[in-house]
């Protein structure tokens, strides 16, 4: 088997594990309590598992707060996007741009799809797609693009919109982190012909794993139905028109959902706290950069990102204190699954300079203070 690029930074699950047991301050940690208990509790009584009325609650009240007419739930954003991609007609062969900076959901989703995920750079400044930076990329089989709100970031997601509308291709918002966000004044989510929101744990909001497409589009939101309910209409027919999944949600996951957007409000104002009381506290370190996430919108930071000289170094020097940090995204052109030649220098430039900081609501100021003085030390 091939060397992997990265091998590096590439541990066992069980060393993972390890070291986040070992985590004092952790990455990041949902906030889960009384309510969802409560939700959850309501869902066992009902003795209904699977999609019923938290689901349903949950689709229509994502649907409004990103200002879309339909919504459907999901296991995650991950199934999301593949069902998204297959109802779009997209077929063996066809081209979809995607950036090399992104999660592996992206270029997977595209993948077992049977198109050919295109790799290009992000503009370093927002860590996403510019017009610019996909324009060489386009050619007669691109039928997308797959933009991705980097840590809840946009670049000029409104220009990104009208470029794919004058091309005549279709403009996928992979948005997973970035619910609650804005911008030029609308709901990033409401951007593109469908965009995918992800709940997994270390999201704003959470529901263990979970996801959901929203569009406007009747059409395709049934066809996305579809591929979601194993190729059927809906759940009680038994024609399979379409070779689909089983990428339902869960009733009790659906609840623990409800119960998360009643405290969202909370949320986001503690992620929009941490990232100015860290900046207060990094500022006059020399080798350190604070991301700025773009001014044009109210964008909810997903994680607290910083630019160091080596963040392989910074990384192993507060893990070793017990710090939760992260590396950013990894290129996926080169991951071994593609593997892809091309010039991607701002992409690389991130994931070797870029670090993930502790950034959950329930992080304390005494905890953010340690971290910078930890950060200021090691630069000392
Ligand atoms: C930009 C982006 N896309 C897709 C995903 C995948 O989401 P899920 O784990 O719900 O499939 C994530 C998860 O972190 C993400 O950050």
């Amino acid at each position: 088997m091939k060397k992997h690029p990265h091998s590096d930074v590439v541990t066992s699950y069980e060393t993972y594990r390890n070291r986040v047991a070992r985590e004092t301050i952790p990455c990041y940690e949902p906030s889960i309590g009384k309510e969802e208990l409560r939700l959850v509790t309501d869902v066992i009584k009902r003795n209904w598992l699977s999609e019923n009325k938290y689901t349903r609650e949950f689709e229509n009240r994502l649907a409004k707060i990103c200002e879309r007419k339909y919504s459907v739930a999901f296991a995650n954003a991950t199934a999301a996007l593949i069902s998204g991609v297959k109802a779009l007609g997209i077929k063996e062969g066809d081209e979809i741009i995607v950036p090399s900076f992104s999660h592996s959901a992206d270029p997977n989703s595209i993948s077992n799809s049977g198109a050919i995920p295109v790799f290009v750079d992000v503009d370093s400044a927002t860590m996403c797609l510019t017009k610019q930076t996909i324009k060489k990329a386009i050619t007669k089989k691109t039928k997308a693009i797959l933009y991705v709100c980097a840590y809840g970031n946009v670049s000029d997601l409104d220009a990104m919109a009208s470029y794919a509308k004058s091309q005549k291709i279709f403009l996928i918002n992979d948005c997973a982190p970035a619910l609650f966000g804005s911008y030029k004044n609308r709901p990033i989510a409401s951007y593109g012909d469908f965009s995918v929101l992800s709940f997994f744990a270390d999201k704003t909001i959470t529901t263990g794993e979970g996801g959901m497409l929203l569009s406007n589009n009747i059409a395709l939101i049934n066809k996305v139905n579809m591929y979601k309910h194993d190729g059927r209409r809906e759940r009680g027919v038994d024609v399979i028109e379409y070779k689909g999944y089983n990428f339902r949600i869960t009733e009790l996951q659906a609840a623990v959902g409800v119960a998360q957007l009643k405290k969202a409000a909370y949320f986001v104002k503690r992620k929009k706290e941490i990232l100015r009381s860290y900046s207060k506290k990094l500022s006059g370190i020399n080798s350190v950069r604070l991301f700025t996430f773009n001014s044009d919108g109210a964008i909810v930071p997903h994680r607290v990102v910083i630019f160091v000289p080596s963040a392989k170094h910074l990384i192993a020097y507060l893990a070793s204190l017990g710090i939760g940090v992260r590396n950013m995204f990894m290129p996926m052109h080169s991951m071994p699954a593609y593997d892809t030649k091309g010039d991607f220098p701002n992409t690389q430039e991130i994931f070797k300079t870029g670090v993930c900081l502790p950034s959950a609501p329930s992080l304390t100021d005494k905890n953010i203070e340690f971290i910078c003085q930890s950060i200021k030390k090691f630069y000392a």
